[in-house]
């Protein structure tokens, strides 16, 4: 019988948890029961399953995430838990349930995907593109580390929630990229990121001045390693006391190495800069896909509209874009921004999804895909003040 996609019910789900900790080496199966379980948006059908000869020999989670894009969100696909029977391998099941799972998303309204991986080559052939992120490399200073004193680093309590979610939300204010985190998420987050790496220590601190927190980190320290995970660190200084308490927690565990994946403008990099000598090197693991063009415009029409009101605000001229075979008309009237179908009267840009996405992202490919394209003037001006440069962000903190 030829293998079938189906997706997961609570009755094997026993059996799908017992797959993904055959398939890891590394990943302990309590991890991926918590990462799906303790998801205040999961359910059990969200996972898909390849079956060969009445087993399970492959499985994914499509988890529900929603992503910050300015002002507006979007939802996504975090596709999490590729797991392939180490017996079945190389026989297309990975393709046939990442196929399955874009059908899934689109059912789904979710019009994009996202994913972490070590394998980019098993997306890429299903439309998955790579987002450039960068990678933090550093030590940790000898030497005191000077600072004004007068702030406490302890771990995080429940009460502390509205606090490190309202420094989150600052920092991810005007960004593309960061996820929706709900006060349930956040805990759920701890949950999960415990049990990914047995015999490394989870650190959720927050900084504390007069009672009142003012930035926050989650850390994972390895024998190898001290990893930044988030950091929720809006001023410089701010991070002076944070580096202190790592680098002695990292000091009794004899690290003396530091990294993780920060944004390029944050300021825990300025800092990390300054202090420890940090360097950022170009990682490509993190992956986007397209699933439905009209989707992912409509999704973030009242970013759209804020960004023309600032940069286009006269009228400008309807255009449509043509993204692997799927068009969509942007009509910019006064004050608004209204995507609708194409009726043949308008000029169309003509992008791969890949140069679609990057610009839709703010990455520096969008750009230089519209350099290389005869496009009217006045639509690329347009198209530029509509998707600026204006780099992803994201946090390992949110793994899927
Ligand atoms: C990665 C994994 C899911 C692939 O499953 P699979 O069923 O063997 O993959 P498929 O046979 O469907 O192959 C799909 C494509 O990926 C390629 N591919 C498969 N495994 C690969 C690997 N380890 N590295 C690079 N490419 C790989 C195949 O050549 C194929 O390419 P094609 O479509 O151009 O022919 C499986 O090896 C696995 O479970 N690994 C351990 C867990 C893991 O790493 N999961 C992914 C975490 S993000």
């Amino acid at each position: 019988m030829n293998p079938t996609v189906s997706t997961l019910t609570l009755d094997r789900r026993d059996e799908a948890l017992d797959l993904a900790d055959r398939a890891f080496d590394d990943t302990p199966r309590d991890y991926f029961e918590r990462h799906q379980s303790a998801d205040p948006s999961w359910d059990v059908a969200q996972s898909l399953v390849v079956e060969d000869a009445g087993a399970i020999v492959g499985q994914l989670w499509i988890a529900d995430r929603t992503m910050r894009y300015g002002i507006a969100r979007t939802r996504f696909g975090g596709i999490a838990d590729v797991a392939v029977d180490p017996a079945h391998r190389n026989r297309g099941h990975a393709r046939r349930l990442l196929d399955a799972a874009v059908e899934q998303m689109r059912a789904n309204d979710q019009p994009l995907s996202l994913l972490s991986t070590g394998t980019p080559t098993v997306y890429a052939s299903r439309g998955w593109h790579a987002v450039p992120t960068a990678r933090l490399q550093a030590e940790f200073p000898g030497g005191d580390i000077e600072w004004a004193g007068g702030y406490v680093v302890r771990p995080f309590e429940a009460r502390d929630l509205p606090a490190v979610a309202g420094i989150y939300a600052d920092i991810a204010a005007d960004r593309v990229g960061p996820l929706e985190r709900s006060e349930a998420y956040w805990l759920a987050m701890m949950d999960w990121l415990q049990r990914l790496r047995p015999g490394t220590q989870v650190h959720f601190d927050v900084l504390v001045q007069v009672r009142t927190v003012v930035a926050y980190a989650i850390t994972e320290l390895s024998d190898d390693e001290m990893t930044i995970l988030d950091g929720g660190v809006q001023y410089e200084n701010l991070a002076i006391p944070l580096l202190n308490v790592w680098r002695a927690r990292a000091a009794e565990r004899g690290v003396s190495r530091l990294t993780g994946e920060l944004h390029p403008a944050s300021e825990l990099f300025d800092l990390l800069r300054k202090r420890a000598d940090a360097t950022l090197e170009p990682a490509r693991h993190y992956m986007v896909r397209l699933n439905s063009l009209h989707g992912a415009l409509e999704s973030v029409v009242p970013e759209l509209i804020r960004r023309r009101r600032r940069m286009a605000p006269l009228p400008g001229p309807p255009f449509a874009l043509n993204v692997d075979g799927e068009a969509a008309r942007i009509e910019t009237p006064l004050a608004n921004v209204i995507i609708g179908e194409p009726d043949g009267s308008e000029p169309v840009v003509e992008l791969t999804s890949g140069q679609f996405l990057d610009l839709y992202l703010g990455l520096p490919g969008g750009y230089e895909a519209l350099d290389g394209l005869d496009i009217p003037p006045h639509v690329d001006v347009y198209l530029r003040r509509l998707f600026p440069n204006s780099p992803f962000m994201y946090w390992n903190a949110d793994r899927f």
